[in-house]
């Protein structure tokens, strides 16, 4: 499979200033994709994309913006009318440790919009671009955080479920279709998330992000879910045979620390 003619000539990352989302933006360009690069911090947007541009033959295009805007989806959909739009990466997310109570209200509506609203409104209103083509893919950030409760990320392992949930029914939807959607899965990797959630301390082994993107992006077109790193995806099988109320308590001791 040719990855730029599949999901060329333009990919939209989400989330493309910093982490996960400035790798997918890296290994795209690689690939000779033009990526469209979105996130609210402007000055690492520009940054990044003089070094791609100059060190490959691709275009990429910064839109500085806040996903939990009210018109932040118009703003990015004016932005890529007149783009051949093969890829969407729904990436932008964070997350939040601290027990429910003592959360921000605005923190948490931006977080569910963050992580679940735009993902589903940006594909939503990318479906008939996608569809126009031959071959297309949506990928979205979930994580391993999706498979159980996470008491003291409560509301981020039900953001990041949901976005599990959501991309495996499309992708059973959409099968036949020409449109593959994956699901990414990463267990803590080492990004900016941690120091936005607060959660340094309680995850002290991270993975490489490089990694989680390669083989993701090797992914697409091939399952509907990628989990990082086979520790997790063991895991996760025997979470499965273990009766709710214990992983969830394992989960609690786990993430009060
Ligand atoms: N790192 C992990 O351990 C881990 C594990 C599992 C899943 N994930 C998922 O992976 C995805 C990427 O996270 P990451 O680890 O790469 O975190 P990160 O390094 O903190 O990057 C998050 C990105 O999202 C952007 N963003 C945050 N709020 C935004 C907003 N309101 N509008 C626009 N962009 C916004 C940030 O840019 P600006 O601040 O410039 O806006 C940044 O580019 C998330 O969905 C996360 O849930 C991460």
């Amino acid at each position: 499979m040719n990855f730029e003619s599949t999901y060329g000539p333009w990919a939209i990352v989400t989330g493309a200033s910093a982490g996960l989302g400035e790798h997918y933006t890296r290994q795209l360009a690689e690939r000779g994709l033009n990526v469209l690069i979105v996130a609210r911090r402007l000055d690492r947007l520009s940054e990044l994309a003089s070094e791609l541009m100059s060190n490959h033959q691709v275009e990429i295009e910064c839109l500085a913006l806040d996903l939990t805007a009210t018109d932040a989806i118009e703003s990015l959909l004016g932005a890529c009318q007149n783009k051949d739009i093969g890829l969407l990466v729904n990436n932008a997310g964070f997350g939040i440790k601290k027990a429910f109570a003592e959360n921000e209200y605005s923190a948490l509506r931006d977080m569910v919009r963050l992580n679940c609203e735009i993902p589903v409104l940006l594909s939503h209103a990318l479906l008939d671009k996608l569809k126009n083509r031959d071959t297309a893919g949506i990928i979205n950030l979930a994580s391993v955080a999706g498979f159980q409760p996470t008491p003291f990320m409560s509301v981020y392992g039900a953001t990041k479920a949901f976005d599990l949930l959501f991309s495996e029914a499309l992708s059973s939807e959409l099968e036949g279709s020409g449109i593959d959607v994956l699901a990414v899965c990463p267990g803590s990797t080492d990004t900016e998330f941690h120091a936005v959630a607060g959660s340094e301390s309680t995850f002290p082994k991270l993975d490489d992000p490089r990694s989680v993107v390669l083989k993701s992006l090797n992914c697409l077109g091939k399952r509907a879910v990628y989990i990082h790193g086979f520790r997790h995806r063991l895991l996760i099988f025997f979470s499965r045979l273990t009766p709710r109320f214990l992983v969830t308590r394992v989960a609690h001791s786990m993430l009060k620390k």
